[in-house]
């Protein structure tokens, strides 16, 4: 499927790389081509068995920052190993127009797109009917940022405080770690040409030091008219506008910003951002449909190289310097393990011998529930790309004119609350009063379909409520000690009682928000789902044990802490503890999941953490 494209130019180059460079890896004499002749550019391909001074596992949000950041330096030599493609040629347009994301990313198996996907599948949760879903995560050069849903934002100042009282490390407050934030983006303002003119976002000031970064930020061009209404229901309940969400703040509302290229409307990912514009740089090599399968150590426990496989083929890269592990929050976790590093008991019982016994890795996983509250609506919701006709109008709106449906993934503001603690226990409310004053326990997000299949040819909206405060953990483990077989993924989605009880809290307050008078002309009849003949808390469970699904947002598997803590696994810069030469940098890196989408946040800790790696080159 060739992408439908005329914007994207470096394309031809892609596909050389991509259908050259697998054989070229099957190659038992890789050094007689080169990868001048191959692509009459300076792309270098050293072929197998190579020596660099940095190898990144994992080319995806994280990674390509590094890559890019890394290979910057001409002395060094980088290699990334990504086990997924350019998902521009591997999945299309499919990848690239943002209200396609939720093709493929279904929780159930039939719903998956193994083109950029890892087609995971969760352990049975017991917090959802002990069903198990197939939980999305991306296998494409960019990661989960080329399979997302592309919001993007900032946690808020009393997160990041936190995490820097937590890791003993000042760069990540607030006024230090903005500019690792700002670094990773340019900041668009809104083409109110193209929005319609009751949805212009406020000037966000914050916006305004992001200018030059390599991530473009813009808004949709298109807005569901139920999220206007959805807006003046919130401020109707109480929460009031902010600027945006760029600024360190959260509890309010305001519309999203994503990670799109404003002119074209196409995704941004780390792969157009950070790998795209350096491609030519004969130092940077990018071993694709590569899997990564174990890292190597010396006598001193220092990494040294990366075992790889390619198809079968097996090979080694060696790292003078450092190993950096990016395979994401459920991958990291397995490759250190793999490699003799995690539980001991669990390393044991797959044979596994321990380089360092080190408790943490792969715990205290955690994830954002969503639930939502559906009602039939007098306006276009649902219905907006029901028949053919609407569909090839809103292609012509977008090819043409870069509007209309297709620019937007659906869910297009969003507010934060704190829940109103009349909602709650006293137990909960205490529970989330440990968290700092300015981080929310609810998001607010619109939605336009109907779960399941619409009865009826009706237009539905629904207001869904994502938990960003939660008390569950889930884990991941390893079932064998090959980095071929998947991890084991357990959630632990709403296990929790005290997550019960915030859940009951959020369908009731979205139904307190269709209760507003704001929301009464555009609604008609009663609640479509769960209805109005669920009204006790336990029939409330009941029904968001069969209907709650997750944000995609695991994390913290490989956690930063201080020394000395036993289930910390790296320092606050990325260092393995117990081991010499390897950093995990990515999202399981986060000593706790920040309040919302952590986008933004794992883009700043690679900007922040790989000044500290090329400091350390200096160094030797
Ligand atoms: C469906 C979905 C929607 C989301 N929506 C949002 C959103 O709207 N906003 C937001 O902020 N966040 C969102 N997130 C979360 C966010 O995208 C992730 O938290 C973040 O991108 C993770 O970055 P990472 O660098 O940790 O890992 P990733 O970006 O996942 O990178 C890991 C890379 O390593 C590769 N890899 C793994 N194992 C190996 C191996 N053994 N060998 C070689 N390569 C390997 C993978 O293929 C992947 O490319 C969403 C996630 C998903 C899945
Ligand atoms: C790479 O190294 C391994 C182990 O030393 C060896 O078995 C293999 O033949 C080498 N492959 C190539 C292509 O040189
Ligand atoms: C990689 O390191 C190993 C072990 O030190 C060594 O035997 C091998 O020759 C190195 N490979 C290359 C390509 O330098
Ligand atoms: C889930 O599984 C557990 C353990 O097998 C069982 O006790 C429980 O009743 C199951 N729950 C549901 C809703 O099926
Ligand atoms: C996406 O690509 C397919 C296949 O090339 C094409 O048929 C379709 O029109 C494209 N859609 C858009 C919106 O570009
Ligand atoms: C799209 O652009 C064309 C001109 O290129 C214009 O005629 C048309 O009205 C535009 N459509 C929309 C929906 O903006
Ligand atoms: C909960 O807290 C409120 C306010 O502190 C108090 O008045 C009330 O008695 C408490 N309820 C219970 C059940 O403890
Ligand atoms: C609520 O009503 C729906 C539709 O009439 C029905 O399917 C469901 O079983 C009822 N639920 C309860 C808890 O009564």
């Amino acid at each position: 499927m060739v992408p439908h494209f005329k914007l994207l130019p470096p394309f031809r180059r892609l596909l050389i790389v991509l259908f050259i460079f697998p054989l070229l890896a099957l190659s038992s004499e890789p050094s007689s081509i080169s990868g001048q002749q191959l692509l009459g550019s300076s792309f270098g391909i050293p072929g197998l068995n190579a020596t660099f001074t940095h190898v990144i596992i994992g080319g995806g949000t994280a990674g390509l920052v590094l890559a890019n950041r890394l290979s910057a330096f001409p002395e060094n030599r980088v290699a990334v190993i990504e086990a997924g493609s350019f998902y521009e040629l591997s999945n299309g347009n499919q990848s690239q127009i943002p209200r396609f994301v939720w093709n493929g990313a279904g929780v159930g198996f039939l719903d998956v797109n193994p083109l950029v996907d890892w087609n995971f599948a969760t352990t049975q949760q017991p917090g959802i009917n002990n069903i198990s879903i197939h939980y999305a995560r991306g296998r494409a050069l960019g990661g989960c940022s080329a399979r997302n849903h592309m919001v993007y934002h900032r946690a808020t100042k009393g997160a990041y405080a936190k995490w820097a009282e937590e890791v003993l490390d000042e760069t990540y407050r607030w006024e230090n770690f903005r500019k690792y934030l700002d670094k990773s983006i340019t900041f668009h303002e809104a083409d109110m040409s193209k929005r319609p003119s009751n949805t212009t976002p406020s000037f966000d000031p914050a916006g305004q030091t992001a200018k030059s970064g390599p991530v473009s930020v813009a808004y949709s061009n298109f807005v569901l008219s139920f999220s206007s209404w959805l807006m003046a229901a919130l401020h109707e309940v109480g929460l009031k506008p902010i600027p945006g969400f760029l600024g360190g703040e959260l509890v309010g509302t305001s519309w999203y910003t994503r990670t799109v290229d404003r002119k074209t409307q196409t995704r941004e990912s780390s792969e157009t951002a950070y790998l795209r514009p350096v491609l030519q740089r004969t130092n940077l090599v990018v071993y694709q449909l590569t899997m990564a399968t174990k890292v190597l150590f010396d006598g001193k426990k220092n990494a040294v190289g990366v075992e790889c496989s390619c198809f079968g083929k097996t090979f080694y890269l060696n790292a003078t310097r450092e190993v950096i592990l990016s395979a994401g929050a459920l991958q990291s976790p397995q490759l250190l393990m793999i490699s003799g590093i995690g539980p001991r008991s669990m390393l044991e019982r797959f044979g596994i011998q321990v380089l360092v016994d080190s408790p943490g890795v792969g715990q205290g996983m955690p994830e954002h529930p969503v639930i939502s509250v559906t009602r039939r609506v007098n306006l276009i919701a649902s219905t907006v790309l029901n028949t053919p006709a609407k569909n090839e109008a809103a292609i012509r709106d977008y090819l043409n004119n870069a509007t209309g449906p297709l620019t937007s993934t659906g869910g297009d503001i969003v507010g934060w609350e704190k829940v109103p603690r009349r909602l709650i226990s006293n137990a909960t409310a205490a529970f989330l009063d440990t968290f700092p004053s300015d981080w929310p326990d609810l998001e607010f997000l619109t939605g336009s379909t109907y779960p399941g299949t619409p009865p009826d040819n009706s237009d539905y909206a629904a207001i869904s409520v994502a938990m960003v405060a939660t008390a569950s953990r889930g884990s991941v483990t390893i079932s064998s000690a090959s980095a071929l077989d998947p991890p084991v993924i357990d959630l632990g989605l709403l296990a929790d009682p005290i997550d019960q009880d915030i859940a009951i809290a959020a369908v009731k307050r979205a139904r307190e928000l269709f209760a507003t008078s704001a929301l009464s002309p555009i609604l008609i009849d009663e609640e479509s789902v769960p209805g109005p003949n669920i009204t006790t808390d336990a029939q409330i469970l009941a029904f968001i044990r069969s209907s709650a699904r997750t944000v995609s947002h695991v994390s913290c598997t490989c956690k930063m802490g201080k020394k000395g803590d036993n289930m910390a696994v790296v320092d606050s810069k990325g260092r393995v503890f117990g081991t010499g030469r390897l950093r995990v940098l990515d999202a399981s890196a986060m000593p706790f999941l920040v309040p919302g989408h952590p986008m933004a946040t794992v883009y700043g800790v690679a900007e922040m953490i790989v000044e500290d790696i090329i400091q350390e080159n200096k160094e030797w």
